[in-house]
């Protein structure tokens, strides 16, 4: 049985790129029967950039809910928020005591971070200890992550030797799990859909305002009549990232042939998103307005996840004579 684990970072509520390019591949590995995933709300690392505690909260509620709404198992699997079980702060004190300063200040995404932002906190900075502590108190076999986290899983790796080395076989040593194929949505102006480039599609927001958002992706101005071409627009290469091969075909026909415009295939566009994700829209909105059902979940995963840091850490205790 291999354990999985993957912080997911709490930053707003999913857009159409996250679900597409990450949620629900992450959802269908979870699914193999000999998979164990542990998947947590990564919501302490949040508070190196965010400080608004209203919108943190409502961060944590927006990302569990799409999670679950989209069909995360949460009795299969571990569901819980980081924050919920601190033993995780006092694994984090002892690995940063292990931890090289230098490893830390030569990483790619501190120096990134430090050059951008305004509040350079010491959060920024042990923000991969965090991370190391996270994956080490629940030994993890394999953690899906992204390109940019693979030297955090480096520093979790050398951290977790090292500690080994000093005291004794105690960490299972983790290994990344890189998918090469990554998707990449791309967003109502074609750039990569993102927060921070503002072009995000939320399909959770009302059908009326999903369907003035579709309106306003960028295409050239082609007349009605004009053939097109499929891939050279965001309309289509949105749609086939959610459509069947039969619906794509027919929209690049459509395209190709002439006689149908953009207005058209946004409205296919906007349909497809309505019937697709139809449940999952629903189940959203069911426990974002319900946060104690949504807690309730997330509270069960939490007493699980407590029994294996638990453990962890008295392990560790003894093994630095605490
Ligand atoms: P954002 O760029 O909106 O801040 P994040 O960096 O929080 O998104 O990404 C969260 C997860 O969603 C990551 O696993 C990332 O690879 C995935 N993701 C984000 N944007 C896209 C996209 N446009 N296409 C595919 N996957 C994406
Ligand atoms: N730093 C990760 C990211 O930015 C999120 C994260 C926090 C994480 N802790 C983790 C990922 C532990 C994997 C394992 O995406």
């Amino acid at each position: 049985m291999a354990r999985i684990l993957t912080g997911i970072q709490s930053s707003g509520v999913p857009h159409l790129g996250n679900i597409l390019g990450a949620i629900l591949p992450a959802i269908e590995m979870s699914r193999a029967a000999g998979n164990e995933s542990f998947f947590f709300i990564a919501d302490l690392h949040s508070l190196t950039t965010i400080k608004d505690a209203a919108i943190r909260k409502h961060n944590i509620n927006a990302v569990a809910a799409a999670w679950i709404a989209f069909g995360f198992d949460t009795d299969k699997n571990l569901f819980y928020r980081q924050s919920m079980l601190p033993e995780v702060c006092e694994l984090t004190w002892y690995l940063n005591c292990l931890t090289p300063f230098p490893m830390l200040a030569n990483a790619h995404s501190f120096k990134d971070k430090s050059e951008k932002l305004a509040d350079v906190n010491a959060g920024l900075f042990t923000y991969p200890v965090l991370m190391a502590a996270d994956i080490l108190l629940y030994n993890a076999n394999f953690v899906p992550v992204g390109k940019d986290q693979l030297q955090h899983l480096e520093m979790t790796r050398d951290i977790a030797q090292k500690f080994n080395h000093l005291y004794g076989e105690t960490f299972v040593v983790p290994e990344a799990k890189i998918d090469e194929e990554v998707m990449i949505v791309p967003g109502i102006d074609g750039q990569k859909m993102s927060k921070s480039y503002h072009n995000y599609i939320d399909i959770f927001q009302t059908d009326k305002e999903l369907l003035k958002l579709i309106k306003s992706i960028v295409t050239d101005s082609l007349p009605l009549e004009a053939p097109k071409d499929p891939d050279t627009c965001n309309v289509y290469n949105i749609y086939k990232l959610i459509a069947d091969s039969e619906q794509t075909a027919n929209m690049r026909n459509n395209y190709l042939n002439g006689g149908y415009g953009y207005g058209h295939a946004k409205q296919e566009l906007f349909d497809i998103i309505i019937a697709k994700y139809a449940s999952a829209r629903e189940e959203y909105q069911f426990l974002m307005n319900n946060p104690a059902a949504l807690n309730h979940k997330l509270e069960k995963g939490e007493e699980r996840a407590r029994a294996y840091a638990q453990d962890t850490l008295s392990l560790v205790r003894k093994k630095l004579g605490y």
